[in-house]
């Protein structure tokens, strides 16, 4: 299950990204925002971040204008891992290397296709273990408190 969110900048994003989900018969719930009046993203990244780190979704795609205030809101959640992505290689690379467990972008800066394609790469990129486990362990010590 996917969950998916997004403010009045990104609606358009979330919509093009639903096709694409429904297409590819990929589970989703989808938390709001449900039409392009203006709205305050903070409200859609805290519930998308709370379903992904309830386990009740596996991963979350946010939307907002340029995808960067509704990504540091869903980083406040201890076990969000959101990224904002503007490129195919950053949609491959943060799945790799970062862990990213949500996915974040922004209407006013990325074409519908384009977000379609970043979403396709996102979830069908797995994690790589090794040196990066190790690293993303050390975020997770930063988030606890226990890091150096
Ligand atoms: C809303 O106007 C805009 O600030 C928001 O969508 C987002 O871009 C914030 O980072």
């Amino acid at each position: 299950m996917i969950a998916l969110g997004c403010d009045h900048g990104g609606y358009n994003l979330i919509v093009a990204i639903k096709k694409y989900l429904e297409e590819k018969g990929i589970a989703y719930r989808d938390f709001g925002t449900y039409s392009e009046e203006s709205v305050d993203y903070p409200v859609y990244a805290y519930k998308v971040a709370q379903a992904v780190v309830s386990g009740e979704c596996e991963m979350g795609i946010l939307c907002c204008g340029t995808g960067i205030g509704i990504s540091m809101a869903a980083n406040k959640v201890k076990g969000i891992r959101a990224a904002v992505v503007g490129n195919a290689f950053g949609a491959e690379m943060t799945r790799r290397h970062n862990h990213a467990n949500v996915l974040c972008m922004g209407g006013r800066v990325t074409s519908e296709e384009d977000a379609v394609k970043f979403t396709e790469i996102f979830l069908n990129t797995p994690e790589e273990g090794g040196r990066h486990d190790k690293r993303v362990a050390m975020i997770k010590e930063i988030e606890e408190g226990t890091f150096m």
